[in-house]
Order: structure tokens, then sequence, then C-alpha cells
């Protein structure tokens, strides 16, 4: 487990559909501007957890169809399957736990004989959870009345009503709540309790996550009827608890703001980095502002003008050599003059880039060696390289007088090499 040395900063334990992801929104702006925050200043001290409803199969797909960052622990299927890191190496502790007293044979054959119920796909169905959908209308009668039906075949289960139509069962100490309650055990018995935690939800089954006690929640403006009620009745009186104004991942960051848990202004939203003062300098930061401002100069968002080119080449060493993915060298700055020819050659069209897992290591009194996966969708083509840059701070003593590129290197990521390399500038 490749997790932090201390405890987290903060910890940030988000569901993914409606919470994270914003389906409403085509260009996955709130998204991008989160994971811009995300990378600048918390991915080097802090957690992410993604906690979704969804199966592996389909968490997966929803990571190649919208701009996620990679987080440090994924929790699907409902609070059913903890994994860590990129790889998603499965918590066997949590399986154990669940495998207790769980008869999930027993739960099909019960709940086969209620015909309001649909089962859904085959990659919903897991070994700690089996899915339906249901009618709204009699979601409250069906849950009662198989919860009784579970009771007298001493059945020890949850059933968990979200989003207007699906319902779990899960085991009884499964769940989203229980998942992370395990998690925060196991980091206090480590002496790594993160020093804040933030639970965001939009729906029925993040209901037991605001229900953990000492943690801060947000539930997004867009939150479902049944997460208001949950809260209405049992938590409207916890003042650790908000209901944002904001749409989705916007929400997350109002709430980091509302109780003041960290910096929370994404480098998205600075018009003009020429004169931006930031509450946090470090080498990451340095790496997402540039490839916001390298997303704005194509997109035709920033004014076509010498001084933005003036200032990338005075953050350039002379002698920095930038490493195309192609395997060409050519000097850094070149590659910046470069950019003259392609200001706004992607306006009015589909361009976003984004980095992920942005890692700075120190590795002299002034140098970071920093490696990120920087992402590039452009249309239908989505690209990824990873890319290690080494960054020295301008001032010997100190960070605050920004940072000098002195070298960067990037691969393309397994299967991500495009046929056309032209197309690729930095
Ligand atoms: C996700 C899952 C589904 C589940 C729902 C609510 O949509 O794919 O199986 O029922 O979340 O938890
Ligand atoms: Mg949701």
């Amino acid at each position: 487990m490749d997790l932090l040395k201390s405890s987290a900063r903060l910890m940030i334990v988000s569901d993914l559909d409606h919470t994270m992801v914003d389906h409403h929104d085509s260009e996955n702006l709130s998204l991008l501007r989160f994971n811009a925050l995300w990378e600048s200043n918390y991915r080097h001290d802090s957690l992410l957890v993604f906690s979704t409803g969804r199966s592996p199969t389909l968490y997966k797909q929803l990571r190649k169809e919208k701009p996620m960052l990679t987080p440090d622990i994924t929790i699907t299927s409902v609070g059913t399957e903890i994994t860590y890191g990129n790889s998603l190496l499965p918590d066997d502790g949590w399986v154990e736990i669940l495998n207790q007293k769980w008869n999930r044979n027993l739960v099909i054959e019960e709940s086969s004989k209620f015909p309001e119920l649909t089962l859904q796909s085959e990659t919903e169905q897991r070994p700690h959870k089996i899915s339906f959908y249901v009618e709204k209308a009699k979601a409250q009668a069906v849950t009662k009345a198989l919860k009784e039906c579970f009771e007298k075949h001493g059945l020890d289960v949850k059933v968990i009503y979200s989003g207007g139509m699906d319902l779990d069962i899960l085991p009884q100490g499964a769940g989203k709540g229980q998942a992370l309650a395990y998690l925060l055990k196991k980091f206090k018995s480590e002496g790594k309790l993160p020093n804040n935690t933030l639970v965001c939800g939009d729906s029925g089954n993040d209901a037991e996550l605001f229900s953990i006690p000492e943690v801060y929640g947000v539930m997004v403006s867009n939150a479902q009827e049944e997460l208001l009620q949950w809260h209405a009745e049992n938590a409207k009186n916890n003042p650790k608890i908000i209901h944002a104004t904001e749409r989705c991942a916007s929400g997350i960051i109002q709430a980091i703001g509302h109780f003041s848990l960290g910096p929370n202004t994404s480098p998205r939203d600075v018009t003009d980095f020429l004169d931006c003062k930031l509450e946090n300098v470090n080498p990451g930061h340095e790496v997402v502002k540039f490839y916001v401002f390298f997303e704005r100069w194509r997109r035709a968002e920033v004014e076509n003008s010498e001084p933005y080119l003036a200032s990338l080449k005075s953050a350039c060493d002379p002698s920095a050599i930038l490493v195309h993915p192609s395997g060409v060298e050519q000097s850094l700055c070149d590659t910046i003059n470069a950019m003259r020819s392609c200001y706004g050659d992607k306006h009015g069209k589909q361009f976003r880039v984004w980095v992920d897992r942005v890692l700075p290591i120190q590795i002299s009194s002034n140098t970071w060696l920093v490696k990120f996966n920087k992402w590039e969708l452009s249309g239908e083509d989505r690209r990824c390289c990873t890319t290690t840059a080494v960054l020295s701070s301008k001032d010997a003593t100190s960070m605050s007088d920004g940072f000098t590129w002195m070298h960067v290197h990037q691969t393309w990521l397994e299967e991500s090499e495009p046929k056309d390399h032209s197309t690729w500038l930095l």
C-alpha cells in the first residue's frame, strides 16, 4: 500500500456519479476545477478516496469517459470492495469481515420472490452486493417487506435505496459508511488518522458517510431527495454537514472553503497567471499552472501576447531540454517559441489538458523531480504521457520566487501511443 508516510492533511471521500462527476456538464468544468486544485495543493500530503456504487467494471468505464484523477483508495460496489492505488490492490481484511454472516445464495433466493424487483446487469452483482431496480413509488413498501423477510430468515443484511431507482442488498456490516469507518480505524491503529476528513455525496447510498463521527460532510446542491430527507431526519443540527449551493465537484470545493480545510482556489479559477499571488507555492502547482495555461493558449482563451511567452521562457533554464515522447530532443525554449504557431489551433474545438498523480520529490535543497501523468483530450482522441520534470526554485532558500524548469522527459503511457506523433507539442 503506497500511501502517505504520515497523517493526511485532508482526506476527501467522494461519491462519483452526480457528486465528483457531473453527468450534465459535457465540458466537465467542475471536475477539471477540482482536479487542478487537488493536484496543485493536496496530492502530495492528502488522500483522495472515491467511494462509488459502481462495480470495478463500471468504475473503469467511467474513468475512460471522464477526466478523472487516480484516487489513493477506491471503494467500489457500495462499500463492499476496498482497493488501493492505481493497480486496485484489494484489501483482503475487508473481504474477510464481510464474509462473516453473509449468505449470498439465500439472499438471492428470497429476493427473487419479489416481482417488483428487476435484477441489474451481471457486472453489478458482486460477492457482497446484489442489486435491483425498483420503481420509486414502490420503493418504500418493497424495502420494508424485504427487510421483514430477511429478518424472518435470520439474515443480517442491509437494504439501500438510491437515485430513485436502485436497490442494493449488502451484508449488514458493509456500505460506504462502514467501509470508511474501517479505513479510519486502520489509519488510527497506524497513528495516521487524517487531520480532517470531508465526505461528499448526493444520494441514498451516501447517507452513511455523513453519520461517521468527526467527519465534515457536503451534500452537493443537486443531491437527491432521499439523501436530503435522511439529513432532515437524522443530522439536521450537525454543523459539520452542509448542503452546498453549487453542483457536484464545485460543491466539494465550496465545502473546502466553508470548513476552512485548506486552499480552495483552483488554478483554473485564476484568470491571469502573470499577476497571481498564490496561497501555496510548490512544484506541483507550477506544473498544474503551466498546463492550464497551455490549454487556454491553444483554445485562445488567453490573449495572444508576447509577455506570456516571455514569462514562460524566463521560467526555463537556457540549457533545458525537452525529451519528446517520440524520443526527439529539443530545447525547452524552442518548444515555447513553437507555441506561437499553435495559438488558438483548438479554438471552438473540444480540447482539455489535465495532470494526474503529480508527485514532487525533493532531490536537493532547491531541486525537485516532479513525476506526473499529463492527459490531453482532443475531440475523440485521448492520450497520456508519463512525464518527469526537474524544477529548481529560483531563490535557493525559498519557493516563493517561483521555479525554473531544468528538464522535461515524456514517454507514452502504455496503450496511449498514437500512430502520428506530430500533433503532440509538449
Ligand atoms: C451504481 C451501481 C448500481 C447500484 C447503484 C446505487 O449505479 O452500478 O449497481 O445499485 O450505484 O448504489
Ligand atoms: Mg451519486
